[in-house]
């Protein structure tokens, strides 16, 4: 079921991009997370209801919702200027900033972009990650293009980084720091970008967006929203 527009209260097609732990991930083949437990219990609060959960590679959800394929992305996705300017966003629901991950093993200590000259580096395809890579990295010429290497998910950049193919992965930090709690991963510097998650609809979808926003109200007030971070995060 999918919504044309703005149409009334109907059935939602949700789509996320698992390998992004903990907001969303396969356990058990099951898919499961913060941005799944947080948009269902969002949904909750409304009059829609949810029909299925879409994965999608993370550069495939725009196209997605502009195709009319999904309705709502929950996909950890930072709300930014670019991405504004094709789509709609709900509230601000999660903040992050980029973090710098190496292998534990490696004796590779950075402490700054700069710290990366001339290594070979990771990051998820279509992602703020990539952003730092191409205008921080690239733009200012620390490392070459070719030394980029995009992945499809971020659990492959991780293996990547293990297998000592490339040194460095360029990730948001509460993403990285789970990581570095179930893998011989660690973080070596955060670069702050001072990002904020939102959820994804389609550009003019306004009834959407106001029953989201009054959803996520409603969980943060009533403790539901707090309830599921300390499911995901545990100290
Ligand atoms: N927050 C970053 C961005 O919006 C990364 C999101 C990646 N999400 C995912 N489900 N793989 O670009």
């Amino acid at each position: 079921g999918c919504l044309g527009g703005d149409g009334d209260a109907a059935t939602l097609t949700a789509a996320t991009a698992p390998g992004f732990p903990p907001f969303e991930l396969k356990e058990g083949g099951e898919l499961v997370g913060f941005d799944i437990d947080l948009l269902e219990a969002v949904i909750e609060e409304t009059d829609y209801t949810l029909g299925s959960w879409e994965e999608f590679e993370f550069d495939s959800l725009i196209p997605a919702l502009k195709n009319e394929n999904v309705d709502v992305v929950a996909a950890a996705m930072t709300i930014n200027d670019e991405r504004d300017q094709t789509i709609d966003f709900s509230d601000p629901y999660y903040s992050a900033d980029q973090s710098i991950l190496v292998a534990e093993d490696a004796e590779f200590e950075p402490a700054t972009l700069d710290d990366l000259a001339d290594r070979p580096v990771g990051a998820q395809s279509g992602t703020t990650g990539e952003d730092v890579v191409e205008d921080q990295l690239i733009a200012n010429e620390i490392i070459s293009e070719g030394q980029y290497n995009s992945y499809g998910n971020y659990v492959l950049a991780v293996e990547d980084l293990l297998g000592g193919n490339i040194d460095a992965v360029v990730l948001d930090t509460p993403v990285a720091q789970t990581f570095a709690s179930n893998r011989p991963v660690t973080v070596a510097f955060v670069y702050e970008t001072g990002e904020n998650y939102g959820f994804g609809i389609r550009e003019g979808a306004t009834e959407l967006q106001t029953g989201l926003n009054e959803g996520l109200q409603a969980v943060r007030d009533d403790g539901t929203y707090e309830d599921i971070t300390a499911k995901w995060f545990t100290e």
